[in-house]
Parts: structure tokens; sequence; C-alpha cells
């Protein structure tokens, strides 16, 4: 489930092993989230030397990313991601990957933030395009099914095992059933749960939401991400690959106001890090009127801006009518990604046989509580290589089962009578419900948290799931019904909602993203830990697991 870089990487491996696999995705996998992904991927290649003329290391790569997550991150997954990641990125340019050159011809690499060396790997600041476009055609040449603008609306679960599931066709309304030996949710993030955000409105958790209701495990759903520089207004992405380059963050007075929060990385510090201290500026009214500052290009001179960063050129002309190598670009934080997921072990499997994720929809745990920039892009595409390997291995030892004909058709007939009862009935606008959710999240679960604000979003969040049944999409035609769509993604993202505050609720102390003003210091005797949360009964539990320590001490983080 899923069309971005996780799914078509999966797919591939499948096809390869002579499996019999398909894509089913919401949208054309080409309008898949990981094509917005802009900075890069980060490899040590070391085709770029580090401070002293000192070369990278997969080690390195690990430290960086384990001292990013702030500790939280499983130390073996960082470590199996950070040894596979050159050849990663090497795969993909011989599967076609056009990606920046050195001079001498080698791939280009440029600082990001939290990391140590010049590590990420990029194509001007359209990466993740590039990397979809490559995948994509792969895919095809593959010859490998998808079934584009299907809706996955249910997961069958027989005797414990995942099974296949069902799909809304948006085209035509119809449902269909899927029965497969195994399922791999590769649905990307949840971030439109927020009302500030970098996602696409595709974003909404669908995989999550229903991994969860079939009773997998959900893993650190406190941990959300803000990004430092999203376009004022839009909230669009502008890459961290513009600090990597050289730009610089100034508040109202011209202040370069990363040098008091970060005195050695200054810009190119960890987001957390960046994202809160912007956060404060603003707060505290040292940014401009509305809510903003700026990220200033001029330095770096036209030649730069055009060869290395045309994207967010052309973003900031298009939505803010900005020239940035004339002026500044004026942002703000805003949601960029879920650290927190389906709980996975190392090899992608879920607590329930047959069901398997991968990529931001997945808990695997490399992020932590915080990820670094360029460590996403390399999370889908080792991990969707990696899970299918899983996936053959358990298929072949013949572990799964996959559906009846008579489960398919029950699945497909309890989704059917639903769809019905939602467009029979009538009821207030949901779209009403959905604004109320994403302001709620952003106002007492955004970058600064604390008990009350965040109890009384709970009780708000609680408050909308009571309405939801009172509500219907207008439109009442099955056929290319987008509002019914909405109204699916909706009901998960409102559980999900639930999950991020009981979470962080829960979480006493500052860890990455998750910042409580309450507890402002991280507490590694009691929190250093997972958050898992399950559905009993209808009801959320919140417990925890450890996390897998063993190459790295936790120690205090200074940038
Ligand atoms: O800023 C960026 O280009 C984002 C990169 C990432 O999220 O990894």
């Amino acid at each position: 489930m899923g069309g971005g870089l996780t799914g078509l990487r999966a797919a591939i491996s499948l096809k390869d092993a002579g499996l019999d696999g398909a894509v089913v995705s919401k949208v054309h996998p080409l309008r898949s989230h990981s094509v917005a992904a802009q900075g890069g991927m980060n490899a040590s290649l070391g085709n770029v030397k580090g401070e002293g003329g000192t070369i990278d290391s997969w080690k390195n790569h690990a430290y960086d990313t384990i001292k990013g997550s702030d500790y939280l991150a499983d130390q073996d997954t960082v470590e199996l991601m950070c040894r596979e990641a050159p050849r990663t990125v090497i795969e993909l340019e011989h599967m076609g990957n056009v990606w920046s050159r050195l001079e001498n011809g080698k791939i280009a690499q440029r600082p990001f933030g939290g990391a140590g060396f010049p590590r990420t790997c990029y194509a001007a600041d359209r990466t993740g395009h590039n990397i979809l476009h490559t995948l994509y055609e792969n895919v095809l040449d593959h010859e490998i099914p998808i079934y584009e603008e299907f809706l996955v609306t249910s997961l069958i679960i027989e005797k414990g095992h995942c099974q296949g599931c069902t799909a809304l066709e948006i085209r035509t309304g119809d449902i269909h059933g899927f029965s497969s030996k195994a399922v791999l949710m590769a649905s990307g993030g949840f971030g439109r749960i927020f009302n500030r955000s970098t996602n696409a409105l595709i974003n909404t958790g669908d995989g999550q939401a229903l991994s969860l209701a079939a009773g997998a495990t959900l893993k650190d759903m406190e941990f959300v991400q803000f990004h430092p520089t999203t376009l004022y207004g839009t909230n669009i992405l502008i890459t961290e690959g513009a600090r990597g380059e050289g730009a610089i963050l100034t508040n109202k007075n011209q202040e370069r106001f990363m040098e008091h929060y970060a005195p050695h990385s200054i810009d190119l510090a960890p987001r957390d890090v960046v994202a809160r201290a912007t956060e404060k500026e603003i707060m505290e009214g040292k940014g401009f009127k509305g809510g903003y500052v700026h990220l200033d290009l001029r330095h770096l001179g036209k030649e730069v801006i055009i060869g290395k960063l045309p994207g967010i050129r052309k973003i900031a002309l298009d939505f803010a009518g900005i020239d940035p190598v004339k002026d500044p670009i004026p942002v703000q934080p805003g949601q960029h990604y879920s650290m927190g997921g389906i709980d996975v072990d190392i090899t992608g499997a879920s607590k329930i046989p047959g069901l398997y994720a991968a990529g931001e929809c997945a808990c695997i745990s490399v992020q932590g509580a915080n990820r670094l920039g360029g460590n996403s892009l390399l999370e889908t595409v080792v991990f969707g290589r990696l899970v299918a390997t899983k996936i053959i291995e358990d298929i072949r030892k013949d572990k799964n089962t996959n559906a009846t004909e008579k489960s398919v058709q029950n699945a497909i007939e309890r989704v059917r009578t639903k769809i019905n009862d939602i467009l029979q009935r009538d009821g207030e606008n949901f779209f009403k419900l959905r604004d109320n959710l994403t302001r709620i999240m952003s106002d007492k679960f955004g970058i600064f948290r604390e008990k009350k604000n965040m109890q009384e979003g709970l009780d708000d969040i609680k408050n909308l799931q009571k309405r939801i049944d009172h509500t219907a999409p207008k439109n009442k035609e099955p056929e290319l019904n987008q509002a019914l769509v909405k109204f699916l993604e909706l009901e998960g993202m409102l559980i999900l909602a639930e999950t991020v505050a009981k979470s962080a609720l829960a979480r006493r102390e500052s860890r990455g993203s998750h910042y409580r003003t309450d507890y402002p210091a991280r507490d590694d005797v009691n929190f250093l830990k997972h958050t898992v949360v399950d559905l009993k009964d209808g009801e959320m539990h919140v417990s925890y697991k450890p996390v897998k320590l063993g190459l790295f001490e936790p120690e205090e983080r200074v940038y």
C-alpha cells in the first residue's frame, strides 16, 4: 500500500524474486509525497572531505543519526541503514537516477543539519522527484501492476494473520478485495493532522490508522518533526539544502539568531534545535509581523541559487512573489515528518504475521525522537529493499497465508455497507471537523507543549471523534467522490491524533522534537524508552518498550 519510494522499491525486489506483487496507491505513484523531497539522501560516500581533510564513514553517519535522535533510535537499525547507505545511492545511480556531480565527476554531497560531514547526496533541490521517477520507470519496466487511485479501506485479518485488504476504486466507487500472503504498508506520514505542514494533502496516515485498527501497535507517535524553513503563507518546504549551501536565518533586527542557540553548528544544527529557536524568536516578537523570519540566500549569488537551488527559487517566485537572488525568503516552522509509526522489528515485520511496514509510516526505529535531514529518503529506499527480502523469505518458508474467496467477499460486503451508510445519511459538514482537528493539533501539540494545553487538546479530539458519526459528505455519488475519500481519511486522522496526544501527555520530559515547557529536561532514568500504543476493546493503551542501545552511550546533545 503506497506508491512512493518505499512501495516502489519493495515491488521491484518482489518481482525480481518471481513473486506476484502489486502496488495499490490512492494517487498516481508520481503524485506520492516522495516527489516533494528536496535536499537529498545521506550516505557516507566520502566524496567531499570533512573538517581537516577527514573522511566520512558509516560509523560517523550512525553517530550523527543517534545523537540527532536524542538517543531514542534503535542503534542496530541505525547501523544497518548507515552501512547500507552508500550501496543504495550507487544502486539508484545504476537504476538510472541522475545525481548532481562534483567537478571530478563523483556524486556531489552537501552539508546538512546535525551532520559532521558533507554527506547528503542530491539532485539539485529535486532529489525526491528524481528518485521517484527513476523507481517508477523501473516498476513500469518490470511490468508490475499498479492499482492507482485505489484507497485501501480495511485489512483482512483471519486467525491473527493479515491476508489481504479491501480498496475503494475512486473513479468508479467499486469496492475491490485483494487476497495476498503479505501486505506492506508503505503509505507515508500523517502530517496533515496539523494545519501548517509541508506534507501533501494525501498524507493522512491511512496506513497507520488501518494497522492500529487491525491490531498492530503504533510507536513513538508523540515525536512529530517541525521543519524550521517552510514558506510563510503556504508552508511549502524550503529545503535545508539552502542552509547547506550557506543560506542564513535572520530575525527582524537582522541578527543571525542561530549563533545564540547553536554556537558551533549555527544554521546547520538539527531541525528540532533550529525549529525551536525560530519559534522562540517569533514568540518573543523578534520575527516579522504575521510570524516569520528571513532565510537569506543573497550572498550565495545567482549562479549557485539557479544551479543548486532552482526549485526553491521557483517556489519563492510563484508562491510569494520573491526572488531569493534579490530578497530574503520569509519562512516559519511547519510540521514536516512523523518519526513515529507502525511498530516493526528490524526486518520490517509488525506483530501481525503477514503485515509489514517500511518508510515514514513505520517506526523501525532509525529516527528516534528527531530525524536528521537526508535520512528520510535513505530510510525509504534501504528499508523498501530490505523489507522485501523479509517478505520473500516468509513467503518461501510458507509462513504466510492468503485470504479465502469467502473472507474477501465478507470484507468487501462490510466496507460496502459502511460506505452506503455514510453516503445515505445527512449531517454536519465534516470539513469543519477536519479544520478543527488540524488547528487543535498545531495549537496544542506544536513545537512547545505543556500539560494543561495538551489535556484540553485531547478533550477536544475526543469530542470531534464523537461528532464524526453525525457528519457526512455532501456529495452522495459513488463515482469520483473525493469528499468520501476525505471523510474516510478523517476517521483515521482522529484516531491518530489521539495517539499523538496520549503519547505526548504521558512522556513527561523533553527529548528531540517533543519539548515540554513543564518538563524542559531530558530524563533518561524514566524515559529512555519507546512509547507504544495499542487498541484493546476500543480503548487506547499507552505503555513502553526498551530502546536498543549498543554503539553509542547517551550523552548531552550540544551543537
Ligand atoms: O529540507 C529538506 O530538503 C528536507 C529533507 C528531509 O526532510 O530529509
